[in-house]
């Protein structure tokens, strides 16, 4: 096996997701007369954000959705986002909603995301869309997660019986990536900063899923060899090499033992993309079939 084997190729696949995605986008806007929409709200002028939502609204574009794009000011109220979002929840133009993440310290995350309509929950926070996805009866998912998920589908076919070692319990990417893997039918840990003998667990895991946001936590001690590996984590770091992304996984270590690991850049980041655009293209279409019948 060559060293290029080891390499999951995100942007490879969401690159053909995505034209999936377009193909069917194209196809709605011909039977309804109008592209899927997708609503994009940034507050304030984080630089990461910025970034995340002008490349979510160049894919869009790409993918034949058309994104409606708020820009507020980092001194919005509450209220002001909350009008925006019941303007938004009931315009049938947009089939999705996205509130970037994160929000203003004054703003209260949790009230925002559970404003959002949850048929238009494209990010999959709304509790609604949380608590159907942990039951086992997913609708819209959070991206990321999904995006891993579907990665690791493609690598290793079925996935149950694996043992799956999720690093990080944010509610964006570890809880939902717990739940998404048990409805797999792994058998699933989830380790994070207070968990004991993190190195063993981790060292165990046949699917080793990184999301704690630490540059290059993960080195080849903690990977079982063969272990497939998920580096959810993007660092901007400024050292020796002048300034880089690196992911939560040390790449170079950890591709000596790994059966598999995607890269940063070029792994989940544009997984992330790609389903945002397929859960917009699903909520679009059942949003449309709820008026049909
Ligand atoms: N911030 C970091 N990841 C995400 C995401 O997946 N969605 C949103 N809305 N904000 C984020």
């Amino acid at each position: 096996m060559t060293k290029s084997d080891l390499i999951i190729d995100g942007k490879a696949f969401a690159a053909r997701l995505l034209e999936t995605v377009s193909v069917e986008a194209f196809e709605f806007r011909d039977q309804h007369g109008h592209a899927p929409g997708l609503a994009v709200i940034l507050v304030g002028q984080d630089a990461a954000s910025q970034v995340y939502v002008s490349t979510k609204m160049k894919k869009a574009e790409e993918a034949g959705i058309k994104s409606y794009p708020y820009f507020l000011e980092s001194t919005s109220s509450e209220e002001e986002i909350l009008s925006l979002i019941c303007k938004l929840n009931s315009d049938p133009l947009v089939h999705g909603i996205l509130v970037q993440l994160p929000l203003p310290p004054e703003i209260d995350e949790r009230l925002i995301t559970t404003a959002i309509d949850p048929a238009k929950d494209v990010d999959g926070f709304h509790p609604v869309n949380v608590g159907m996805l942990s039951q086992g009866h997913p609708k819209l998912v959070p991206c990321t997660p999904l995006g891993c998920l579907l990665l690791l589908k493609d690598r290793l076919g079925d996935l149950a019986g694996k043992k799956a070692v999720i690093v990080g319990r944010s509610n964006i990417v570890g809880k939902p990536m717990a739940s998404l893997l048990l409805n797999e039918n792994c058998t699933v840990t989830i380790v994070h900063s207070r968990s004991r003998n993190l190195r063993y667990e981790c060292s165990k895991a046949d699917i080793l899923v990184v999301a704690v946001g630490r540059p290059r936590f993960i080195s080849s001690y903690y990977i079982k060899p063969g272990a497939v590996v998920i580096d959810v984590g993007i660092n901007r770091i400024d050292d020796d090499s002048g300034k880089q992304l690196v992911g939560d996984v040390d790449y170079a270590s950890a591709l000596s033992v790994a059966g598999a690991i995607t890269p940063v850049p070029g792994g989940v980041g544009p997984m992330t993309v790609a389903c945002l655009m397929k859960n917009t293209l699903i909520a679009a279409k059942s949003l449309a079939a709820a008026i049909d019948n």
